[in-house]
Protein backbone atom coordinates (compact mmCIF):
# COMPACT_ATOMS: atom_id res chain seq x y z
CA UNK A 1 0.00 0.00 0.00
CA UNK A 2 2.55 2.38 1.27
CA UNK A 3 4.82 2.05 -1.96
CA UNK A 4 1.35 2.23 -4.12
CA UNK A 5 0.95 5.85 -2.54
CA UNK A 6 4.29 6.73 -3.17
CA UNK A 7 4.02 5.69 -6.71
CA UNK A 8 0.70 7.31 -7.15
CA UNK A 9 2.27 10.54 -5.59
CA UNK A 10 4.87 10.58 -7.62
CA UNK A 11 3.19 10.34 -11.01
CA UNK A 12 0.94 13.05 -10.07
CA UNK A 13 4.15 15.16 -9.05
CA UNK A 14 6.05 14.20 -12.34
CA UNK A 15 2.75 15.20 -14.02
CA UNK A 16 2.78 18.69 -12.48
CA UNK A 17 6.68 18.84 -12.92
CA UNK A 18 5.92 17.94 -16.68
CA UNK A 19 3.05 20.97 -16.54
CA UNK A 20 5.60 23.04 -14.98
CA UNK A 21 8.07 22.24 -17.43
CA UNK A 22 5.79 23.30 -20.49
CA UNK A 23 4.86 26.29 -18.87
CA UNK A 24 8.21 27.58 -18.10
CA UNK A 25 9.30 27.28 -21.67
CA UNK A 26 6.66 28.68 -22.99
CA UNK A 27 7.31 32.54 -20.95
CA UNK A 28 11.06 31.62 -20.75
CA UNK A 29 12.79 30.77 -24.05
CA UNK A 30 15.17 33.03 -25.84
CA UNK A 31 14.30 36.58 -24.72
CA UNK A 32 15.92 35.67 -21.15
CA UNK A 33 19.09 35.34 -22.92
CA UNK A 34 19.48 39.22 -23.66
CA UNK A 35 19.50 39.83 -20.05
CA UNK A 36 23.00 38.44 -19.85
CA UNK A 37 25.11 41.28 -19.75
CA UNK A 38 22.68 43.82 -19.72
CA UNK A 39 22.39 44.75 -16.63
CA UNK A 40 19.18 46.94 -16.75
CA UNK A 41 16.95 43.94 -17.35
CA UNK A 42 17.87 41.95 -14.64
CA UNK A 43 15.76 38.71 -13.64
CA UNK A 44 14.31 38.18 -10.34
CA UNK A 45 15.96 35.62 -8.02
CA UNK A 46 20.25 35.96 -9.02
CA UNK A 47 21.47 32.61 -9.02
CA UNK A 48 23.48 32.44 -6.08
CA UNK A 49 26.75 29.86 -5.50
CA UNK A 50 28.24 29.66 -1.97
CA UNK A 51 32.30 28.89 -1.20
CA UNK A 52 33.29 27.53 2.47
CA UNK A 53 35.85 28.00 4.55
CA UNK A 54 38.33 25.78 5.90
CA UNK A 55 37.12 23.03 7.06
CA UNK A 56 33.92 24.19 5.34
CA UNK A 57 32.51 20.87 3.31
CA UNK A 58 32.91 17.33 3.98
CA UNK A 59 35.13 15.69 2.76
CA UNK A 60 34.78 11.57 2.34
CA UNK A 61 37.63 9.13 2.16
CA UNK A 62 38.25 5.38 0.81
CA UNK A 63 40.59 2.83 2.30
CA UNK A 64 42.85 0.24 0.94
CA UNK A 65 45.92 0.67 3.02
CA UNK A 66 49.46 -1.15 2.90
CA UNK A 67 49.75 -0.31 6.73
CA UNK A 68 47.68 0.85 9.74
CA UNK A 69 48.73 3.06 12.67
CA UNK A 70 46.94 1.14 15.69
CA UNK A 71 45.58 -2.49 14.88
CA UNK A 72 41.73 -0.90 15.62
CA UNK A 73 42.25 1.65 12.18
CA UNK A 74 40.34 0.40 9.34
CA UNK A 75 43.00 -1.00 6.31
CA UNK A 76 40.00 -1.22 3.52
CA UNK A 77 36.83 -0.34 3.27
CA UNK A 78 34.04 -1.02 0.60
CA UNK A 79 33.11 2.48 -0.38
CA UNK A 80 33.41 5.90 0.51
CA UNK A 81 32.76 7.02 4.35
CA UNK A 82 32.75 10.69 5.72
CA UNK A 83 35.96 11.55 7.31
CA UNK A 84 34.89 15.40 8.07
CA UNK A 85 33.20 15.83 9.90
CA UNK A 86 32.24 12.79 11.94
CA UNK A 87 33.05 12.96 15.44
CA UNK A 88 32.92 9.24 15.98
CA UNK A 89 36.25 9.46 14.45
CA UNK A 90 38.10 12.45 16.84
CA UNK A 91 37.91 10.13 19.81
CA UNK A 92 41.30 9.11 21.40
CA UNK A 93 42.51 6.08 19.89
CA UNK A 94 40.40 6.15 16.70
CA UNK A 95 41.36 10.11 16.22
CA UNK A 96 45.02 8.40 15.08
CA UNK A 97 43.53 6.53 12.55
CA UNK A 98 41.95 10.06 11.41
CA UNK A 99 44.99 11.75 11.08
CA UNK A 100 46.97 8.98 9.24
CA UNK A 101 43.65 8.84 6.42
CA UNK A 102 43.26 13.02 6.20
CA UNK A 103 46.78 14.33 6.50
CA UNK A 104 49.01 15.07 2.96
CA UNK A 105 52.52 13.97 2.30
CA UNK A 106 54.23 16.88 0.82
CA UNK A 107 56.23 16.65 -2.35
CA UNK A 108 59.55 18.39 -1.83
CA UNK A 109 60.47 18.56 -5.60
CA UNK A 110 56.85 18.44 -7.12
CA UNK A 111 55.60 20.99 -4.84
CA UNK A 112 52.63 19.31 -4.04
CA UNK A 113 50.86 17.24 -1.83
CA UNK A 114 49.33 13.85 -1.94
CA UNK A 115 46.87 11.48 0.03
CA UNK A 116 49.20 8.69 2.14
CA UNK A 117 49.39 4.99 -0.22
CA UNK A 118 46.14 3.89 -0.51
CA UNK A 119 43.94 6.78 1.03
CA UNK A 120 41.36 7.85 -1.72
CA UNK A 121 39.38 11.43 -0.43
CA UNK A 122 37.15 12.88 -2.69
CA UNK A 123 34.68 15.96 -1.60
CA UNK A 124 31.25 14.98 -1.92
CA UNK A 125 28.43 17.16 -3.32
CA UNK A 126 30.25 19.47 -5.47
CA UNK A 127 26.53 21.63 -7.24
CA UNK A 128 24.57 20.91 -4.33
CA UNK A 129 24.59 22.54 -0.74
CA UNK A 130 24.39 19.44 1.93
CA UNK A 131 27.98 19.19 2.27
CA UNK A 132 27.87 23.09 3.30
CA UNK A 133 24.90 23.43 5.23
CA UNK A 134 25.95 20.66 7.84
CA UNK A 135 29.33 19.17 7.83
CA UNK A 136 28.38 16.29 9.81
CA UNK A 137 25.71 14.18 7.84
CA UNK A 138 23.72 13.34 10.60
CA UNK A 139 22.79 17.13 10.86
CA UNK A 140 24.18 17.58 14.13
CA UNK A 141 23.94 21.41 15.47
CA UNK A 142 27.44 21.35 16.11
CA UNK A 143 28.08 20.65 12.78
CA UNK A 144 25.73 23.24 11.39
CA UNK A 145 27.17 25.56 9.18
CA UNK A 146 25.76 27.41 5.62
CA UNK A 147 22.30 26.15 6.86
CA UNK A 148 20.61 29.39 8.12
CA UNK A 149 21.56 31.57 4.88
CA UNK A 150 20.52 28.28 2.35
CA UNK A 151 17.19 28.03 4.27
CA UNK A 152 16.29 31.67 4.13
CA UNK A 153 17.11 32.17 0.10
CA UNK A 154 14.29 29.11 0.06
CA UNK A 155 12.11 31.02 1.96
CA UNK A 156 12.83 33.41 -0.87
CA UNK A 157 11.88 31.46 -3.17
CA UNK A 158 14.79 29.64 -4.46
CA UNK A 159 15.37 26.07 -5.01
CA UNK A 160 18.37 24.02 -3.29
CA UNK A 161 21.18 22.16 -5.65
CA UNK A 162 19.38 24.55 -8.57
CA UNK A 163 19.13 28.20 -7.94
CA UNK A 164 21.32 28.03 -4.90
CA UNK A 165 24.21 25.82 -5.30
CA UNK A 166 27.56 24.97 -3.11
CA UNK A 167 31.32 24.92 -4.28
CA UNK A 168 32.66 22.90 -1.94
CA UNK A 169 36.24 22.29 -2.40
CA UNK A 170 39.24 20.01 -0.82
CA UNK A 171 40.49 22.78 1.78
CA UNK A 172 43.50 20.94 3.06
CA UNK A 173 44.90 22.61 0.38
CA UNK A 174 45.88 25.84 -1.18
CA UNK A 175 44.01 27.48 -4.70
CA UNK A 176 47.95 26.37 -6.56
CA UNK A 177 46.61 22.33 -6.06
CA UNK A 178 43.08 22.72 -7.25
CA UNK A 179 43.22 23.90 -10.25
CA UNK A 180 40.20 21.74 -11.67
CA UNK A 181 37.84 23.31 -8.89
CA UNK A 182 38.13 26.47 -10.34
CA UNK A 183 37.51 24.83 -14.01
CA UNK A 184 33.85 23.41 -12.77
CA UNK A 185 33.55 26.88 -10.63
CA UNK A 186 33.35 28.74 -13.55
CA UNK A 187 31.28 25.97 -15.83
CA UNK A 188 28.83 26.18 -12.49
CA UNK A 189 28.32 29.93 -12.48
CA UNK A 190 28.07 30.14 -16.60
CA UNK A 191 25.26 27.46 -16.24
CA UNK A 192 23.47 28.90 -13.62
CA UNK A 193 23.73 32.73 -15.14
CA UNK A 194 22.73 30.86 -18.72
CA UNK A 195 19.72 28.85 -17.31
CA UNK A 196 18.72 32.30 -14.96
CA UNK A 197 19.12 35.09 -17.71
CA UNK A 198 21.04 37.06 -15.64
CA UNK A 199 24.42 37.40 -13.43
CA UNK A 200 25.58 34.89 -10.09
CA UNK A 201 25.40 36.13 -6.78
CA UNK A 202 28.70 34.53 -4.92
CA UNK A 203 28.33 34.32 -0.65
CA UNK A 204 31.71 32.96 0.76
CA UNK A 205 33.06 32.46 4.00
CA UNK A 206 36.23 32.58 5.73
CA UNK A 207 39.36 30.95 3.43
CA UNK A 208 36.71 30.69 0.76
CA UNK A 209 36.63 34.72 0.46
CA UNK A 210 40.65 34.35 -0.61
CA UNK A 211 39.58 31.03 -3.12
CA UNK A 212 36.84 33.40 -4.62
CA UNK A 213 39.50 36.50 -4.73
CA UNK A 214 41.72 33.96 -6.71
CA UNK A 215 39.24 32.52 -8.48
CA UNK A 216 38.25 36.14 -9.90
CA UNK A 217 41.51 37.50 -10.59
CA UNK A 218 42.01 34.77 -13.12
CA UNK A 219 38.97 35.63 -14.89
CA UNK A 220 38.38 38.06 -17.58
CA UNK A 221 36.92 41.68 -17.34
CA UNK A 222 34.51 40.58 -20.15
CA UNK A 223 33.88 37.09 -18.00
CA UNK A 224 33.13 39.07 -14.64
CA UNK A 225 30.55 41.63 -16.10
CA UNK A 226 28.65 38.84 -17.77
CA UNK A 227 28.60 36.27 -15.10
CA UNK A 228 28.61 38.10 -11.85
CA UNK A 229 26.40 40.46 -9.90
CA UNK A 230 28.02 40.45 -6.64
CA UNK A 231 30.31 38.99 -4.37
CA UNK A 232 29.29 38.74 -0.59
CA UNK A 233 32.46 38.68 1.58
CA UNK A 234 31.67 36.83 4.95
CA UNK A 235 34.22 37.19 7.69
CA UNK A 236 37.17 37.51 5.19
CA UNK A 237 41.02 36.67 5.69
CA UNK A 238 42.54 39.22 3.39
CA UNK A 239 45.80 39.57 5.39
CA UNK A 240 45.92 35.81 6.97
CA UNK A 241 45.16 35.21 10.66
CA UNK A 242 47.61 35.39 13.56
CA UNK A 243 45.92 32.09 15.02
CA UNK A 244 47.59 29.91 11.92
CA UNK A 245 50.82 30.51 14.05
CA UNK A 246 49.68 28.99 17.02
CA UNK A 247 48.49 25.87 14.93
CA UNK A 248 51.65 25.34 12.97
CA UNK A 249 53.35 25.38 15.83
CA UNK A 250 51.61 23.72 18.64
CA UNK A 251 48.46 22.63 17.22
CA UNK A 252 44.81 23.92 17.78
CA UNK A 253 42.12 21.63 19.27
CA UNK A 254 40.02 24.41 19.38
CA UNK A 255 39.04 23.82 22.54
CA UNK A 256 37.69 21.01 22.18
CA UNK A 257 39.08 18.97 25.20
CA UNK A 258 39.41 15.34 24.57
CA UNK A 259 41.64 15.87 21.53
CA UNK A 260 45.20 16.78 22.37
CA UNK A 261 46.79 19.93 20.78
CA UNK A 262 50.27 17.92 19.67
CA UNK A 263 48.59 14.94 18.41
CA UNK A 264 46.31 17.12 16.17
CA UNK A 265 49.20 19.47 15.21
CA UNK A 266 51.06 16.48 12.81
CA UNK A 267 48.05 16.96 10.91
CA UNK A 268 47.36 20.05 10.60
CA UNK A 269 50.69 21.55 9.39
CA UNK A 270 50.38 19.07 6.64
CA UNK A 271 47.66 20.99 5.40
CA UNK A 272 48.92 23.35 3.00
CA UNK A 273 46.32 25.79 3.72
CA UNK A 274 47.80 26.74 7.07
CA UNK A 275 50.43 27.84 5.87
CA UNK A 276 48.59 30.11 3.13
CA UNK A 277 46.79 31.24 6.09
CA UNK A 278 49.50 32.60 7.73
CA UNK A 279 49.59 36.78 8.54
CA UNK A 280 50.74 38.60 5.44
CA UNK A 281 53.12 41.36 5.40
CA UNK A 282 51.01 44.28 3.99
CA UNK A 283 49.04 44.22 6.93
CA UNK A 284 51.22 43.75 9.91
CA UNK A 285 54.41 45.40 10.79
CA UNK A 286 57.90 44.28 10.11
CA UNK A 287 59.03 44.91 13.78
CA UNK A 288 55.40 43.54 15.48
CA UNK A 289 56.36 40.23 17.54
CA UNK A 290 53.83 37.86 16.39
CA UNK A 291 55.63 34.47 18.50
CA UNK A 292 57.86 35.24 21.53
CA UNK A 293 59.93 32.62 23.37
CA UNK A 294 62.27 33.24 25.85
CA UNK A 295 65.31 33.21 23.68
CA UNK A 296 63.81 34.63 20.70
CA UNK A 297 61.37 37.40 19.21
CA UNK A 298 59.61 36.16 15.68
CA UNK A 299 57.94 38.76 13.74
CA UNK A 300 56.51 38.34 10.08
CA UNK A 301 60.10 38.57 8.30
CA UNK A 302 61.23 35.51 10.52
CA UNK A 303 59.22 32.80 9.02
CA UNK A 304 61.68 30.61 7.46
CA UNK A 305 63.75 30.71 11.15
CA UNK A 306 60.46 29.66 12.63
CA UNK A 307 59.48 26.86 10.57
CA UNK A 308 63.44 25.75 10.87
CA UNK A 309 63.07 26.06 14.58
CA UNK A 310 59.79 24.17 15.26
CA UNK A 311 60.99 21.33 13.06
CA UNK A 312 58.65 22.14 10.45
CA UNK A 313 60.70 22.56 7.36
CA UNK A 314 58.36 21.56 4.46
CA UNK A 315 56.27 24.27 6.06
CA UNK A 316 58.79 27.11 4.78
CA UNK A 317 58.11 26.00 1.11
CA UNK A 318 54.59 25.73 1.48
CA UNK A 319 54.36 29.05 2.40
CA UNK A 320 56.58 30.06 -0.48
CA UNK A 321 54.23 27.93 -2.77
CA UNK A 322 51.21 29.84 -1.91
CA UNK A 323 52.06 33.69 -0.56
CA UNK A 324 52.20 34.85 -4.14
CA UNK A 325 48.50 33.63 -5.19
CA UNK A 326 46.27 36.42 -3.52
CA UNK A 327 49.28 38.09 -1.53
CA UNK A 328 48.68 41.58 -3.93
CA UNK A 329 44.88 41.55 -3.52
CA UNK A 330 44.06 42.83 -6.62
CA UNK A 331 40.67 44.19 -7.05
CA UNK A 332 38.56 41.47 -7.47
CA UNK A 333 36.37 43.60 -10.42
CA UNK A 334 33.21 42.76 -9.07
CA UNK A 335 30.66 44.64 -6.86
CA UNK A 336 32.06 43.51 -3.26
CA UNK A 337 30.02 43.63 -0.18
CA UNK A 338 32.35 43.06 2.87
CA UNK A 339 30.62 41.60 6.21
CA UNK A 340 32.94 41.09 9.15
CA UNK A 341 32.85 40.97 13.58
CA UNK A 342 34.60 42.55 15.21
CA UNK A 343 34.64 43.49 18.90
CA UNK A 344 35.76 39.44 19.99
CA UNK A 345 39.01 38.46 21.83
CA UNK A 346 41.07 37.38 18.30
CA UNK A 347 44.17 35.88 18.95
CA UNK A 348 47.28 38.37 17.79
CA UNK A 349 50.19 37.17 19.63
CA UNK A 350 51.70 34.05 21.59
CA UNK A 351 54.54 33.85 24.01
CA UNK A 352 55.96 30.40 24.60
CA UNK A 353 57.64 29.16 27.64
CA UNK A 354 61.05 27.31 27.11
CA UNK A 355 58.94 24.02 26.40
CA UNK A 356 58.71 25.67 23.10
CA UNK A 357 57.40 24.19 20.77
CA UNK A 358 55.68 21.01 22.47
CA UNK A 359 53.94 23.69 24.66
CA UNK A 360 50.41 25.67 24.82
CA UNK A 361 51.01 29.13 24.96
CA UNK A 362 49.52 32.08 26.21
CA UNK A 363 47.89 33.87 23.80
CA UNK A 364 47.62 37.87 23.44
CA UNK A 365 44.38 39.03 22.34
CA UNK A 366 43.39 41.82 19.75
CA UNK A 367 40.18 42.88 17.85
CA UNK A 368 38.49 40.41 14.73
CA UNK A 369 35.65 38.01 15.09
CA UNK A 370 37.29 35.87 17.74
CA UNK A 371 39.49 33.76 14.58
CA UNK A 372 40.09 36.60 11.76
CA UNK A 373 41.92 39.57 13.23
CA UNK A 374 39.83 42.73 12.28
CA UNK A 375 42.99 44.49 10.52
CA UNK A 376 42.65 41.08 7.99
CA UNK A 377 38.96 41.66 7.07
CA UNK A 378 38.87 45.52 6.93
CA UNK A 379 41.49 45.26 3.67
CA UNK A 380 38.59 45.15 1.07
CA UNK A 381 38.87 48.99 2.10
CA UNK A 382 41.97 48.92 -0.27
CA UNK A 383 39.44 48.19 -3.18
CA UNK A 384 37.09 51.41 -2.74
CA UNK A 385 38.18 53.07 -5.46
CA UNK A 386 40.74 51.09 -7.59
CA UNK A 387 37.80 49.60 -9.40
CA UNK A 388 34.90 51.23 -10.50
CA UNK A 389 32.23 48.42 -9.40
CA UNK A 390 31.42 49.52 -5.48
CA UNK A 391 32.57 48.17 -2.66
CA UNK A 392 30.67 48.36 0.92
CA UNK A 393 32.01 47.72 4.28
CA UNK A 394 29.71 46.51 6.91
CA UNK A 395 30.81 45.85 10.48
CA UNK A 396 28.98 43.36 12.48
CA UNK A 397 30.08 43.93 15.93
CA UNK A 398 30.01 41.42 18.71
CA UNK A 399 29.77 38.75 15.52
CA UNK A 400 31.60 35.47 16.34
CA UNK A 401 33.28 34.03 13.23
CA UNK A 402 31.13 31.42 12.35
CA UNK A 403 27.97 32.61 14.49
CA UNK A 404 27.74 35.51 11.84
CA UNK A 405 26.32 33.10 9.13
CA UNK A 406 23.19 32.90 11.17
CA UNK A 407 23.19 36.39 12.54
CA UNK A 408 19.84 38.00 11.44
CA UNK A 409 21.86 40.96 10.21
CA UNK A 410 23.95 38.85 7.92
CA UNK A 411 20.60 37.25 6.38
CA UNK A 412 18.98 40.84 6.00
CA UNK A 413 22.02 42.20 4.00
CA UNK A 414 21.99 39.23 2.20
CA UNK A 415 18.31 40.02 1.26
CA UNK A 416 19.02 43.50 0.25
CA UNK A 417 22.20 42.37 -2.17
CA UNK A 418 19.90 39.74 -4.31
CA UNK A 419 16.77 41.61 -4.54
CA UNK A 420 18.26 45.20 -5.26
CA UNK A 421 18.39 45.92 -8.77
C1 LIG B 1 58.04 13.81 -6.15
O1 LIG B 1 57.85 14.47 -7.38
C2 LIG B 1 58.83 14.16 -8.34
C3 LIG B 1 58.64 15.11 -9.52
O2 LIG B 1 57.31 15.12 -9.96
C4 LIG B 1 58.71 12.69 -8.70
O3 LIG B 1 59.66 12.35 -9.68
C5 LIG B 1 58.91 11.87 -7.44
O4 LIG B 1 58.69 10.50 -7.72
C6 LIG B 1 57.98 12.30 -6.33
N1 LIG B 1 58.36 11.65 -5.10
C7 LIG B 1 57.53 10.86 -4.44
C8 LIG B 1 58.06 10.28 -3.18
O5 LIG B 1 56.42 10.63 -4.83
C1 LIG C 1 61.25 40.26 22.58
O1 LIG C 1 60.49 41.42 22.51
C2 LIG C 1 60.12 41.95 23.78
C3 LIG C 1 59.26 43.16 23.53
O2 LIG C 1 58.24 42.88 22.62
C4 LIG C 1 61.34 42.29 24.60
O3 LIG C 1 60.95 42.74 25.89
C5 LIG C 1 62.22 41.06 24.72
O4 LIG C 1 63.42 41.41 25.40
C6 LIG C 1 62.54 40.50 23.36
N1 LIG C 1 63.23 39.24 23.52
C7 LIG C 1 64.30 38.92 22.83
C8 LIG C 1 64.90 37.57 23.10
O5 LIG C 1 64.79 39.67 22.00
C1 LIG D 1 39.58 39.13 26.49
O1 LIG D 1 40.94 39.06 26.75
C2 LIG D 1 41.36 39.77 27.91
C3 LIG D 1 42.85 39.60 28.04
O2 LIG D 1 43.50 40.02 26.89
C4 LIG D 1 40.65 39.23 29.14
O3 LIG D 1 40.98 40.01 30.26
C5 LIG D 1 39.16 39.25 28.92
O4 LIG D 1 38.51 38.62 29.99
C6 LIG D 1 38.79 38.54 27.63
N1 LIG D 1 37.38 38.65 27.38
C7 LIG D 1 36.62 37.62 27.11
C8 LIG D 1 35.18 37.91 26.87
O5 LIG D 1 37.05 36.47 27.02
C1 LIG E 1 23.81 39.97 15.24
O1 LIG E 1 24.57 41.03 14.72
C2 LIG E 1 24.27 42.31 15.25
C3 LIG E 1 25.06 43.34 14.48
O2 LIG E 1 26.43 43.16 14.67
C4 LIG E 1 24.54 42.30 16.75
O3 LIG E 1 24.19 43.57 17.29
C5 LIG E 1 23.76 41.19 17.41
O4 LIG E 1 24.09 41.10 18.78
C6 LIG E 1 24.01 39.86 16.74
N1 LIG E 1 23.11 38.85 17.28
C7 LIG E 1 23.56 37.73 17.79
C8 LIG E 1 22.51 36.78 18.29
O5 LIG E 1 24.75 37.42 17.82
Amino acid sequence: MASWHRITASSSLLQVGLLLLLLSAQSSGKPREKCLGDKSCQPPRPPVVLIPGDLGNQLEAKLDKPSVVHYICYKKTDSFFTLWLNLELLVPVAIDCWIDNIRLIYNRTAHTTSSPPGVDIRVPGFGKTYSLEYLDPSKRSVGMYFFTIVQALVDWGYTRDDDVRGAPYDWRKAPNENKKYFLDLQKMIEEMANKAGGPVVLIAHSMGNMYTLYFLNQQPQAWKDKYIKAFICLGPPWAGVAKTLRVIISGDNNRIPVISPLKIRSQQRTAVSTSWLLPYAHSWSRDEVLVQTPTTNYTIQDYKRLYSDIGFEDGWLMRQDTEPLVTKLTPPGVAVHCLYGSGINTSEAFRYSDKFPDVEPTVVFGDGDGTVNLRSAIQCKQWVGMQKQPVTLKELPGNEHVNMLLNFTTVAYIKTVLFSP
